[in-house]
């Protein structure tokens, strides 16, 4: 049977091979999980090979510690002709009192390609709920940041 989401979710325990010189997570190894989730939920969408074209605005709300687990939401925002754009929402769960903390958000550009690494089209997300259309003209308007600075 055939199934496509538009929403992928993971769940990661922080453990000590993650950890910086501090002693919490280290920022790098959640850019990687960022990105491993981005992979996903636009591989799951579209049924295609993807790579990242772009990541944007990163911000380290609150350190993350290292025994926590990290819950990553992912949903497609917007897909162009070949474009989709990942919106991801991290969250992490103290796993003793049970305390959640919002930590990151961020935005991926994945690019589905074919086996040449050419651009290849990918099927039209259409936005249903106004939340959903919300997150749709908001990553409409980072696309065109985006080209303006970029190009
Ligand atoms: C991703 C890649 C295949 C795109 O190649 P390209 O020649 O720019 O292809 P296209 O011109 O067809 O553009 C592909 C999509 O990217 C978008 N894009 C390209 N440059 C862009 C920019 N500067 N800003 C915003 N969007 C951009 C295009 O609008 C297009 O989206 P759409 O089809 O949904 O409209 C190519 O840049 C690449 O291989 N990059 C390396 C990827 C990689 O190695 N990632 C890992 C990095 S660690």
């Amino acid at each position: 049977m055939l199934s496509r989401t538009h929403e992928t979710e993971m769940t990661v325990l922080v453990t000590p091979d993650m950890s910086n010189f501090g002693g919490n997570m280290h920022g790098g190894e959640l850019l990687k999980l960022l990105d491993k989730v981005a992979y996903t939920c636009a591989m799951r969408y579209c049924g295609k090979y993807v790579v990242t074209l772009s990541v944007d605005n990163v911000l380290f709300k609150h350190p993350i510690r290292i025994g926590e687990m990290l819950i990553l939401k992912a949903a497609v925002n917007y897909t162009g002709r070949t474009s989709m754009e990942i919106g991801i929402r991290v969250i992490s769960e103290d796993l003793q009192n049970g305390t959640v903390c919002h930590t990151n958000s961020s935005h991926f550009t994945m690019v589905a390609v074919d086996k040449e690494g050419h651009s290849s089209p990918v099927e039209p997300l259409v936005p249903e709920t106004d939340v959903e259309k919300l997150r749709w003209e908001h990553a409409v308007q980072r696309k065109q940041l985006r080209q303006k600075n970029t190009n």
